[in-house]
């Protein structure tokens, strides 16, 4: 029977490894079979989370990057090629997927999946106007009563520019623009500068009132006229301390906020979420996935700045770490439109631990990053991980970088004080040449106590 024995050997030690490696699947037999769309640290946040839960059998990521390689199944075809992606779907019994990134939401794939039978999260393209059609978003919040910056709209900068009075404006481009295309002008100069930039597009455009305030994320499940607060955070957008510099992807963020406490989530999302969400059930087009609201604490109460159809990057990294229970059968119920009822039985609770997460960029970010450079990681303090976003592997087996957000360090303590000194500890001893990263993220946070 010595081979018996083996086994069980083998079986003891693959089990003692996953522990180590993703707690909570130790012990996973038949369970969920999931995948997720995307390639960056949003992703890596998402497909770590569902690696701790015991709902979840396999997990598939596409493209994926070389470090989450190392705990699920990385494939990198190109997604919209020949029903490739359905095929993959069938043939991997894939139960339930996950979209990460912003175009492939307003691409309309939640559409496109759906179709397959398989349960998504992703709202459908109409849905998803909220975040890739500002016009839409803005007169949605206007009908739903919602309190927004004022606004107008014009066809183009043509327009836009007659309609300029002296005073600080808001100038958005109407459609996605990965960041960029908002231009917070403080005069008419700068405005009249940022229409005929090139920044703005030449398609539609809006001109803002300027809200001043303090802002957080606010992100919940929506599955019609279900709104489900998930835990709020804060992002630092431009590049610099101090809030310097142009507009990033996001340089850091941190759960929970002092501009946001944990227990003002879902009366805020019941406020300002879910009048939009009724309205879009309402018209027929119900939006059935991942909704982050970017809010503005003004002198007149919280406004909403605008919609994102998708988990925020770098939201989701110090997110999803907080969201206590299964996050796969949640997904799973999102995904089959049973929100409300699961939600009954486990209602979300976020867990009383802190996350900050630190973004270590490449030189040039974000204009041209540098690639190729070698990255060395030293020891890091417990309860520290490292959300690869921009990496590559090295013929010689180590990383090297390969984007401009090149990896973020995700660090969990009992305070954001504490969890941000932890991440710090870590910043230093990751290295490459010309590694950047802002030194004040949840600067701010250091009065917070988390308290839910
Ligand atoms: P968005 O791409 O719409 O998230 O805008 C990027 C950033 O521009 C926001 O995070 C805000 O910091 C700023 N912003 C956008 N709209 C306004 C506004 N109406 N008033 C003040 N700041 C704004
Ligand atoms: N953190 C900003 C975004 O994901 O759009």
């Amino acid at each position: 029977m010595k081979w018996f024995n083996e086994g069980d050997r083998m079986r003891k030690l693959i089990a003692a490894q996953r522990a180590k490696r993703s707690p909570g699947r130790a012990h996973a037999g038949a369970g969920l079979n999931t995948l997720v769309l995307g390639g960056g640290g949003r992703e890596y946040a998402i497909a770590w989370r569902l690696a701790r839960c015991d709902s979840v059998n396999t997990i598939d990521v596409i493209p994926g990057n070389a470090a989450m390689s190392l705990f699920a199944r990385t494939l990198d075809f190109p997604i919209d090629e020949g029903g490739r992606l359905e095929q993959h779907i069938a043939a991997s019994f894939i139960d339930l997927v996950i979209v990460g990134p912003d175009e492939l939401v307003a691409s309309g794939i939640g559409n496109v999946l759906r179709r397959t039978g398989v349960t998504v999260v992703c709202p459908s393209r109409e849905a998803a106007q909220l975040e890739w059609s500002k016009t839409f978003a803005k007169e949605a919040l206007r009908e739903a009563g919602v309190p927004t910056a004022a606004f107008r709209t014009f066809r183009d900068t043509q327009a836009a520019r007659h309609a300029l009075t002296d005073g600080p404006v808001v100038v958005k481009a109407d459609g996605l623009a990965a960041g960029k295309g908002v231009v917070v002008a403080r005069d008419r100069a700068e405005a009249e500068a940022a229409l005929s930039s090139g920044a703005i597009g030449s398609g539609g455009v809006l001109l803002e009132e300027v809200l001043a305030g303090q802002e957080a994320s606010l992100h919940a499940l929506v599955d019609g006229e279900t709104v489900v607060a998930l835990p709020p955070s804060r992002d630092h957008k431009r590049v610099g301390d101090g809030d310097t510099g142009p507009n990033t992807g996001g340089m850091g963020a941190c759960s929970p906020t002092r501009v946001l406490p944990d227990e003002e989530a879902q009366p805020l999302a019941d406020r300002l979420i879910a009048p939009v969400a009724r309205l879009l059930a309402e018209r027929g087009t119900p939006y059935r996935g991942v909704l982050y609201a970017g809010l503005m604490k003004t002198a007149d109460g919280w406004k909403v700045i605008e919609f994102n159809a998708r988990f925020g990057d770098p939201e989701a990294q110090v997110i999803l770490p907080r969201i206590g229970g299964d996050f796969g059968t949640l997904m799973q119920a999102l995904g089959d439109g049973r929100l409300a009822a699961y939600t009954h039985t486990h209602p979300v609770r976020f867990s009383q631990r802190a996350y900050v997460d630190v973004a270590l960029c490449a030189e040039g970010y974000p204009s041209l990053p540098r690639r190729g450079d070698p990255i060395t990681i030293g020891d890091l303090p417990d309860d520290v991980w490292t959300f690869h976003a921009g990496s590559q592997r090295s013929p010689s087996g180590g990383f090297i970088t390969a984007g401009g957000r090149v990896l973020h360090v995700v660090a969990q303590g009992d305070t954001p004080a504490h969890a941000r000194d932890r991440a710090y500890v870590a910043a230093q001893r990751i290295t490459w040449t010309g590694r950047f990263y802002r030194s004040d993220i949840a600067a701010s946070e250091d009065r917070v106590q988390v308290t839910v």
